[in-house]
């Protein structure tokens, strides 16, 4: 019987591992836990998510505070087009993170930044030139590109020394798809080093519609790999969403995938950035506490747990100190919900918004609980103690479970002495 261990994922000169745990803005896969997974011998990934405010929790530089002190005149204004991020302080930010991070690397695995699209920033194209390419420049071995079409995310970095070493992958739902991205990418000639297919189990955003539960991860790959052979396209593949043993990874892998990519196991392992309190909530959850909402206003379907403290919260958009979904226009969906609803209740000192979220106040404070659909199965993965609590997983036992598990079988932590 074949285990993870038994196969190997090749990027260029470099072997791995096959086994590539996702990013997970903002902050929930860490720079601990990257580290912990390259050191494995495994792909991790940091998020580039709101790195300004991840910078000031780590380094306690002080960039959102500096920012909402500069806009704070516009605090009570609904029009948030003013507020502009500092390309330069963006990119120092972005230095910090990746930087300190790879400077920490040990072992013969990899670390690289997830870089998603949908955070337009209120200036698109600039903000996601100066991340990727600050990115590049502080030494991160590859980046993954996600939430969005990175149509012209490619043309943005080409000119870069780094280019065409360092490691570009895309992340997929769809055949088409990737085959807008490669025909956009053409220009540039450089293939996507790898290309993580997405199902409809993730956590975080999705690729799909909320018809969602009718795509299967397993018919995606197929449909990929029978069109990249007939086209003698010749790329890494890595499933992605609801891979939860090793037997589940060994399945994708006897059929062609190069490695997959996981996620909610490593939500409850101690180097996940989730306060420990909310991984306890991860633990607990039954298939009925999940749902596929779309109260994220970045316009993609979200899962995540229905107690989530943020679904139904009314707060004043922030983007004075955040900013991270203003679009070229300066304007975010929940600044229209938040606005419409003080219009109805004029008196209210506190109005409720339940059909759209402040995503960055709300994922940055670990209000907004966006998880695996198979969340519930993780009180499968650990033990309670007398109290009910889950015991806490190290990212190390969680890999290796993935690494070395056959059958579907799940390790238990050690048994604490009695
Ligand atoms: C808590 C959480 C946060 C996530 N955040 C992101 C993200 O910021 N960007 C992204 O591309 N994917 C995100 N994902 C998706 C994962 O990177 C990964 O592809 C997917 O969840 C793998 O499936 P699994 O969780 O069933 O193992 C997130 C997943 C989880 C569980």
């Amino acid at each position: 019987m074949k285990r993870v261990d038994d196969f190997r994922l090749r990027l260029g000169k470099q072997e791995l591992v096959p086994i590539m745990v996702g990013g997970m803005g903002v902050d929930i896969s860490t720079a601990e836990l990257a580290l912990e997974v390259a050191r494995l011998g495994g792909i991790g990934h940091i998020s580039d998510a709101m790195v300004p405010t991840v910078s000031d929790r780590r380094f306690n530089t002080k960039y959102v505070k500096n920012k909402l002190r500069q806009y704070k005149f516009n605090v009570a204004n609904s029009e948030k087009a003013v507020v502009k991020f500092d390309l330069g302080l963006l990119a120092e930010a972005t230095a910090l993170h990746v930087g300190r991070t790879m400077e920490a690397k040990r072992g013969g695995g990899m670390i690289f930044a997830n870089c998603m699209e949908k955070l337009t920033m209120n200036d698109p194209r600039e903000t996601l030139r100066v991340r990727l390419k600050a990115a590049l420049d502080a030494g991160i071995d590859g980046v993954t590109l996600a939430a969005g079409l990175h149509l012209g995310s490619f043309a943005l970095i080409e000119d870069h020394p780094r280019f065409r070493d360092v490691k570009l992958g895309i992340i997929v739902s769809s055949l088409r798809a990737l085959q807008l991205f490669l025909k956009k990418s053409a220009r540039t000639n450089r293939l996507p080093d790898y290309v993580v297919i997405e199902g409809p189990l993730a956590g975080g955003h999705l690729g799909f519609g909320m018809d969602w539960a009718q795509y299967d991860l397993a018919t995606i790959v197929a449909e990929i790999r029978e069109w990249m052979k007939a086209e003698q396209i010749d790329i890494p593949l890595i499933p992605a969403g609801g891979i939860f043993t090793g037997t589940d990874a060994v399945a994708f892998l006897e059929h062609g995938a190069a490695a997959v990519q996981v996620a909610t196991r490593f939500t409850v392992s101690k180097e996940c950035g989730l306060p420990d309190d909310i991984k306890q909530h991860y633990f607990t959850a039954n298939e009925e506490d999940i749902e596929v909402n779309g109260i994220s206003p970045t316009g993609y379907p979200m899962r995540m747990l229905k107690s989530s403290p943020a679904i139904g919260d009314g707060i004043r958009p922030n983007c004075e100190a955040y900013g991270y979904l203003l679009d070229a226009k300066g304007n975010c969906q929940y600044i229209d919900a938040y606005n419409r609803e003080v219009a109805l209740h004029p008196d209210a000192k506190k109005v409720r918004v339940w059909d759209k979220t402040c995503l960055c106040t709300q994922m940055r404070n670990f209000e907004l609980w966006t998880c695996g659909h198979y969340t519930y199965r993780l009180k499968d993965t650990s033990r309670q103690d007398a109290s009910g609590k889950y015991e806490l997983l190290t990212a190390e036992h969680i890999f290796q479970d993935y690494r070395f598990s056959v059958d579907h079988r799940i390790a238990l932590p050690a048994a604490p002495p009695a």
